[in-house]
């Protein structure tokens, strides 16, 4: 260990892990260190540009809180978290795909009836959410759980506007014995996410927009069954190509615009209308 040099630098410090008792974090970490060193020789890294990438990740520290973690955020728009999810997807080809979860979340929704309402005082264009949670077979689930939030038609979740009632657009469901599931509510709208850290310092550097677009956020669980975490997307969105954390795919893009039916009328006869229909069935991987 005497004799650092250009050469032998990366060896060494992969070998100072060997005593990892953990055999994949040393998997992961012997890569890592592998992959830091290549990036670092390739780009020629200076002692500034090194010292600039510190103030980065201070910074990053430094804004987050309980409320807020700006490193899931930059994971967010380096497209990492996406890249998690579609690492998932892709060894679950047959089940529902992954979608960011966001820093919006809040556990303990209240449990709506099938066919319960969120619109209440919300402002916006109607629309129903419905479909079937299946296993990969394509059999119903019945008893299955959805877990939704979505923003108002200011942009904001609840949990970012006082203006709004506590745990507003927010909603837990199970299944019924076909597996079936359904709620009004309103259309959700795109947003930009948050700026003023250092997300936003790198989406200015680059010249990126901070939207997303419009989307329904669900978890979906079952017992026996792995849990689900993605979002729905209008596919008529604005942003439906250029979202800020690369969280779209055509599998969970669809219309929050279908005329309903005339029996889905009567169904949801307790509606004003006009109203549109957005249907979604999720498919579940065993465990
Ligand atoms: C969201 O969809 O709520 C979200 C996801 C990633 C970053 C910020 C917001
Ligand atoms: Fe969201």
């Amino acid at each position: 260990m005497r004799n650092i040099t250009f050469e032998n630098i990366t060896d060494t410090v992969i070998k100072s892990t060997e005593n990892t008792s953990d055999r994949r974090l040393q998997e992961i970490l012997t890569v890592l260190i592998t992959k830091l060193h290549e990036f670092s020789k390739e780009v020629n890294l200076s002692h500034s540009e090194w010292e600039a990438a510190m103030g980065f990740l201070l910074r990053t520290g430094d804004i987050s809180d309980e409320a807020r973690n700006e490193f899931v955020l930059l994971s967010d728009l380096f497209g990492l978290s996406s890249l998690v999810d579609v690492i998932s997807s892709h060894r679950a080809p047959e089940a529902s795909e992954r979608s960011v979860l966001g820093p919006f979340y809040r556990p303990g929704a209240a449990f709506l009836e099938i066919g319960g309402d969120l619109i209440k005082e919300n402002e916006g264009q109607h629309v129903v959410f419905q479909g079937v949670v299946r296993n990969t077979s394509g059999e119903p689930l019945e008893g299955a759980m959805i877990d939704c939030w979505q923003n108002a038609t200011n942009g904001f979740y609840e949990n970012m506007d006082p203006t709004q009632p506590d745990m507003n657009l927010r909603c837990r469901m199970l299944t019924n014995s076909n597996g079936q599931y359904r709620f009004s509510t309103i259309k959700p709208t795109p947003y930009q996410v948050p700026d003023d850290g250092t997300g936003g310092e790198y989406m200015r550097a680059t010249d990126r927009n901070c939207w997303r677009p419009a989307h329904l956020h669900v978890r979906v669980s079952a017992p026996g069954y792995e849990e689900l975490v993605t979002e729905i997307f209008n596919e008529a969105d604005a942003y439906i190509d250029s979202d800020a954390t690369f969280g779209v795919r055509e599998s969970l893009t669809i219309s929050y615009d279908r005329p309903a039916t005339g029996a889905e009328k009567e169904i949801n006869a307790h509606l004003k209308e006009p109203f549109t229909m957005a249907d979604f069935d999720f498919r579940l991987k065993s465990l």
